[in-house]
């Protein structure tokens, strides 16, 4: 596994970490969550939303060691709200300290000076230990920035894969100058990338993974890390799938076959 830092924070967490949004659950759900931290991906993201917290929950108690990353939906950013989001996601995960609190989605009718006190609030307490957010516009992060005053905001976690790349635009600058991570969500595409509609691009991806014993999965999500300060959180509930998708890491695309898969991408 290869690691990167956090925001600002030094802290160091994996390139390639866990989605949970429709997890199943269940014995080999767990297992693969599991299998994925000995692999060193252990970073799991889920969401109250999500209704996956309480399989998290036993992937960890079933020797899981991970940073756990959940959220607080766009309909609890009133400020009490938060705090009894957090204490309903702490008691779902069954630990003391969520590692990363994102807000899910921005909600233009709470400011946004609300939510982040709360969230200040809840690591002063102990409860959370870094703020992060999701879905959030460069000029939605900049407002969450300027409202947070005691902590920074480490991370944005946004929809970025071969089939989506509009993050690149102006949010990526952004986010490094600023010294946030990216947390690219939905990486294959929500599954997109094993479809019939696009056998084109697996195809060429494949083609360009045999230059390195890898799959076209594993291709697609090192050219995601490869753009630097990115971590990307592909969700499996196959302990096979989990171990491909931590192949991910630990090697490199050329330059020309990134450019090759950026002319892909544009399919
Ligand atoms: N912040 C947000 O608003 C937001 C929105 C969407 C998602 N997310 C987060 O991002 C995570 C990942 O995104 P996602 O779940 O939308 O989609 P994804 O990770 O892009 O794709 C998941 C799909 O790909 C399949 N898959 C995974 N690895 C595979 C492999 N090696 N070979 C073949 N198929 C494979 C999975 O099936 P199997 O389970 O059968 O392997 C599943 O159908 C979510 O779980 C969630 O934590 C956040």
């Amino acid at each position: 596994m290869e690691y990167m830092g956090l925001g600002k924070t030094g802290e160091k967490i994996p390139v390639i970490g866990m989605g949970t949004w429709k997890l199943a659950g269940g014995k080999e759900c767990i297992e693969a969550l599991r299998r994925g931290t000995e692999l060193g991906g252990n970073f799991i993201d889920t969401a109250e939303m999500y209704g996956t917290e309480s399989t998290v929950a036993l992937a960890l108690k079933d020797g899981a060691d991970a940073f756990v990353a959940t959220k607080v939906s766009p309909n609890h950013l009133r400020h009490d709200e938060v705090i009894k989001a957090c204490d309903r996601s702490l008691k779902a995960l069954g630990i003391k300290t969520i590692d990363l609190y994102q807000i899910h989605w921005p909600n233009p009718s709470i400011p946004i000076r609300e939510t982040i006190s709360a969230m200040e609030t809840l690591v002063a307490a102990g409860k959370i230990r870094h703020i992060g957010v999701s879905n959030f516009s460069r000029e939605e992060l900049a407002e969450a920035q300027s409202a947070a005053k005691r902590n920074e905001i480490v991370s944005n976690q946004i929809e970025y894969s071969v089939f989506e790349r509009n993050p690149e635009k102006s949010l990526f600058a952004y986010c490094r100058k600023e010294k946030i991570s990216i947390i690219a969500y939905s990486p294959l595409g929500q599954g997109l990338l094993y479809s019939q509609r696009s056998s084109g691009a697996l195809e060429a991806l494949a083609e360009i993974g045999r230059n390195h014993g890898k799959s076209a999965g594993q291709v697609a999500l090192n050219w995601l890390i490869g753009k630097g300060n990115v971590l990307a959180i592909p969700k499996s509930g196959s302990r096979a799938h989990v171990e491909e998708n931590m192949g991910s890491a630990g090697w490199r695309l050329s330059e020309s076959e990134v450019a090759a898969v950026d002319r892909i991408s544009q399919y």
